[in-house]
């Protein structure tokens, strides 16, 4: 069994420091697997998730942030109900995270606009088709053309806010799952669960 990113000899706070710090870390390495974690909503016809590029990770604030665009389902779905969960797992440590949150949409302001200036102008094209995300095509390639002057007006930042993180171990011989819950930014309560 390779090395265990935690287990029951860290502290409830050193294993906490870990896991967010494990999430940045993914930032500056694509393939990283927490880059890439799925981000679940309510619709009406039930649930949905989907896979997002995690852009940026908040730690103090327990905020993940993800980029998309405004006319995509989930942000309709977001607008209905902003309670959301983000799920990620790494093979290699066979670390399970969890996340359960809330969702806040942003389309402007000061945190939108760092979001947006950092986006290179050639990926403007994955904010602004011309058809919304999720139009049926009759036609494959009338998804291609994109308006980026547009990429402004579609833009959106999402910033999750976490409640509660709960992380599993896996273990050959002896699982740990752990759960812990925030309120107003600090970590309020840690706990053992039976995995
Ligand atoms: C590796 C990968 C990364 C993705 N990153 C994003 C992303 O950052 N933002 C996004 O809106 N969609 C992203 N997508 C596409 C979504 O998974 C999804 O197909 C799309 O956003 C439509 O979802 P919706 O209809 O539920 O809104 C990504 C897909 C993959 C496979």
């Amino acid at each position: 069994m390779a090395q265990l990113f935690f287990s029951d000899e860290q502290s409830f706070k050193e294993i906490e420091v870990d896991l967010w710090h494990e999430m940045a870390k993914s930032l500056a390495k694509s393939s990283h697997p927490f880059r890439y974690p799925s981000l679940a909503t309510q619709s009406e016809e039930g649930p949905q998730q989907r896979t997002v590029v995690l852009r940026s990770v908040k730690s103090t604030a327990k905020e993940l942030w993800f980029y998309t665009d405004g006319r995509s389902a989930k942000v309709q779905e977001l607008a209905q109900d902003e309670r959301a969960a983000v799920h990620a797992y790494h093979p290699r440590k066979k670390l399970q995270l969890r996340f359960k949150g809330s969702v806040k949409v942003l389309k402007s302001g000061e945190k939108w606009q760092e979001a947006f200036d950092g986006i290179p102008k050639n990926r403007y094209f994955e904010y602004s088709t011309q058809k919304a995300p999720g139009t049926g095509l009759d036609e494959v390639p009338e998804a291609y053309p994109s308006q980026p002057e547009q990429a402004a007006q579609y833009f959106r930042l999402l910033i999750f806010k976490t409640d509660q993180l709960e992380a599993l171990q896996l273990n050959a011989n002896r699982h740990f799952r752990v759960l812990f819950s925030y309120s107003q930014k600090e970590l309020r309560q840690a706990q053992w669960l039976q995995p």
